[in-house]
């Protein structure tokens, strides 16, 4: 969407993976302290994301959505003000249709009356939710009335599509949001990881600066994600340019876990500002190599083990898009380390984990981002 906003993927931290409705006031303050405290903002992580059921089970008087005040004592503009003043932006939650998931009023209907009040409220951020009565609309119709009644209020609200890859929301979203989700709910286990990473292959053509894919939010350190596991899915979706939204708890984080989201080099190759997506080139029974064009004329390369054994995994320069050189200069983003290869790119691959790297020589074979643009606006 064409509104300034999410120029890179956007980072930040929802409370719906880890706490379903339990969600308040308290959680909110604290994540707000923990997300520079624990050195993720310094990371570039920013927006602290309130998902379903933060409101009463019915609008007032007015018409207005209310906060629960036993959830949010201080109420949401309070609340925004206090995360504003760590440095860091508020995200809420609707739904376009006549409820949420869970039952409480949605937007559907009220879009300018709703968007005003999160304004006043100084919200930063919106995810738009699928459920309740859609009053005989499609999606698009109903993602474009919230779109305009955000742009309406003249303040900056990054706008999430959550309608679930309904539509192929990837063919209207740049047009519509700044990320659309591309399919159903992710689960904190290595199967659902893996199946929405399976649903993503093709979609690489349809984002860019200003809307995502969103392959929803990160399960890294939340129920049986394995440290391995949560390294691969880290990788994957930084890869995808997937939001990079934790879902975990992570005032009660493992430093491992911290690790893992703070990594600052995997984190480089989500936000390149070239914005190309990775994409999958190539699948051997389980063992897979990712791409990712980069806007300085180096490759990010994800190896992964999708199987049950450790396993070697490997590609080559050429495969993954670079020109011919004598020797390619290769950092591994996990070890923090660089070496040298004369073409081969090989590591031995632990089960359900990945090795990530950039590979730099030779330069891009392919047209980059930039030549594109150039070459897409000479014609016009
Ligand atoms: C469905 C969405 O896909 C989830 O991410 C979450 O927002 C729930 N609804 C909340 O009810």
């Amino acid at each position: 969407l064409d509104n300034g906003l999410a120029r890179t993927p956007p980072m930040g931290w929802n409370d719906w993976n880890s706490f379903g409705c339990d969600v308040g006031e308290s959680l909110i303050r604290q994540t707000a302290d923990t997300m520079v405290s624990s050195g993720m903002a310094a990371a570039g992580y920013k927006y602290v994301n309130i998902d379903d059921c933060w409101s009463t089970r019915s609008r007032n008087a007015d018409g207005d959505l209310v906060a629960d005040p036993a959830k949010f004592p201080s109420g949401i503009k309070a609340l925004a003000d206090y995360v504003h003043s760590k440095g860091l932006k508020l995200g809420i939650y609707s739904s376009a249709g006549l409820t949420t998931c869970a039952g409480y009023p949605a937007s559907l209907g009220n879009e300018q009356r709703d968007a005003a009040l999160w304004a006043s409220w100084g919200i930063d951020y919106l995810k738009y939710d699928n459920c309740g009565d859609h009053q005989g609309k499609n999606g698009q119709q109903r993602y474009t009335a919230m779109r305009d009644a955000l742009a309406a209020t003249g303040r900056p609200i990054v706008y999430s599509l959550c309608n679930w890859g309904e539509e192929s929301v990837w063919t209207w979203g740049m047009s519509t949001g700044n990320l659309w989700r591309t399919t159903g709910d992710i689960q904190a286990d290595w199967g659902s990881v893996t199946s929405i990473l399976d649903q993503q292959v093709g979609l690489e053509a349809y984002s860019g600066p200003g809307g995502w894919n969103d392959p929803d939010m990160l399960e890294v350190g939340v129920g049986s994600m394995t440290a391995t596991e949560s390294r691969a899915h880290f990788s994957l979706w930084a890869l995808l340019n997937a939001p990079l939204i934790a879902g975990n708890d992570i005032r009660s984080m493992s430093a491992e876990t911290r690790t893992i989201l703070t990594n600052t080099e995997v984190i480089a190759v989500n936000q390149d500002w070239g914005g190309k997506q990775g994409h999958k080139i190539s699948d051997n029974g389980g063992l897979e190599v990712w791409r990712k064009p980069m806007s300085d004329d180096s490759v990010a390369v994800v190896l992964l083990n999708r199987g049950n054994s450790t396993a070697t995994v490997s590609t080559t320069a050429a495969a993954i898009g670079l020109g011919s050189a004598s020797s390619y200069s290769v950092r591994d983003l996990w070890a923090h380390t660089t070496g040298s290869s004369p073409g081969t790119i090989s590591a031995s691959v632990p089960a359900h984990g990945a090795q990530m790297y950039v590979v730099t020589g030779g330069g891009i074979t392919e047209p980059t981002t930039s030549a594109l643009k150039s070459l897409s606006s000479a014609r016009c």
